[in-house]
């Protein structure tokens, strides 16, 4: 691994884009906005050390608008997604991560055979099941007057939705977020490296057991896929099921932290309005300090979060 001492920038990165050191270190509580002090108005930025500790040695670059985000990922012979997940550099290249780690025109192919599970329809077919999983969220939350909201809520929902469209235990979502988070977090590579050898040799053997009893899954729709006429193999059935792993329960738990530790700081006006209209009957008794603190987000927001989208 390259250290900082004998680190030196890329030829091809020019001066004016490069940021040195990791940033990532004195990230501070506000993040996004310490992001876009560093980008100081540039929409494209390389730093020399990457968010995961250990990917790319060598720097990554960072996006700082939607604009080139789109521009970055259409243009994949500039911009390869090749290996972009880090997985193979830890676990080996036997496995395909699709569809994320593919360029296309391989990419389309592989991308098909997950789609349909996440159309507006298919989502919307959801809908009564997320509902009554946020009814009984909610009211375990009331009863006890607040909640630790991303260890209670936002990590929970969302994995025991995307456990069952994938056809794993619920009863295991504590195991397999916590395999989730090291294998993205841990300091060092050698954790990493151990959960995803759980994550993979886990999915390893739910595969095996859907080559021989296919069940109305997608890791049965992954087992037995098809692209160009010819069945998946192993290693890119569990390459896919890796990435959609990860994907499913790391993300929209941090998206979700990140909504309410917002609308804690900042939110008012048009949620001010609906808490007048909507729900000031359930909210008056909670506590208000809870507000103000980053972690811990009150009932009172998830109350808000129910009127506002459900
Ligand atoms: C709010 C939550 C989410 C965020 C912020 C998010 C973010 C992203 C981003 C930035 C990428 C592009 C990565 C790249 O090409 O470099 C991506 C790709 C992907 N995500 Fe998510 N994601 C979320 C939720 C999910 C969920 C719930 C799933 C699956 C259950 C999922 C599955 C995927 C897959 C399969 C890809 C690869 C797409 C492709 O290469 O065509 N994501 N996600």
């Amino acid at each position: 691994m390259v250290t900082n001492e004998n680190y030196e920038k890329p030829a091809h990165v020019p001066d004016d884009f490069f940021v040195p050191g990791n940033i990532w270190e004195a990230m501070g509580d506000r993040p996004h906005d310490r992001l876009q002090q560093i980008a100081k108005g540039r929409e494209m930025i390389f730093l020399q050390t990457h968010q995961i500790p250990g990917h790319s040695p060598q720097g990554t670059w960072l996006a700082g608008s939607a604009r080139v985000a789109r521009q970055i990922l259409l243009d994949s012979a500039t911009f390869s997604s090749n290996n972009v997940t880090g997985f193979a550099r830890l676990l080996g290249n036997d496995l395909i991560y699709f569809p994320v780690d593919v360029d296309p025109p391989a990419h389309t192919r592989y991308r098909a055979l997950i789609a349909k599970y996440f159309m507006p329809a298919s989502v919307s077919a959801l809908r009564e099941v997320v509902r009554s999983r946020i009814d009984t969220l909610l009211d375990g939350i009331i009863a006890k007057g607040g909640c630790e909201f991303v260890a209670e809520f936002a990590k929970v929902l969302p994995a025991t939705i995307f456990l069952d469209l994938m056809g794993l235990p619920r009863e295991r979502a504590d195991e397999f977020l916590k395999w989730a988070d090291v294998s993205l977090c841990a300091p060092t590579p050698q954790e990493r490296i151990a959960a995803m050898v759980c994550i993979r040799d886990y999915l390893a053997s739910e595969i095996e057991c859907r080559q021989k009893d296919p069940r109305n899954d997608i890791l049965s729709a992954l087992t037995n896929g098809e692209i160009d006429g010819r069945r998946l193999e192993f290693r890119e059935a569990l390459g896919g099921a890796m990435v959609l792993y990860i994907a499913g329960l790391d993300t929209v738990a941090g998206q979700l932290g990140w909504i309410f530790r917002h609308l804690a700081l900042e939110g008012t006006g048009g949620m001010a309005w609906r808490l007048e209209f909507g729900c000031l009957r359930s909210c008056c008794s909670f506590s208000y300090w809870n507000l103000l603190s980053p972690r811990y987000v009150s009932s009172f927001l998830l109350l808000l979060m129910w009127c506002l989208f459900f």
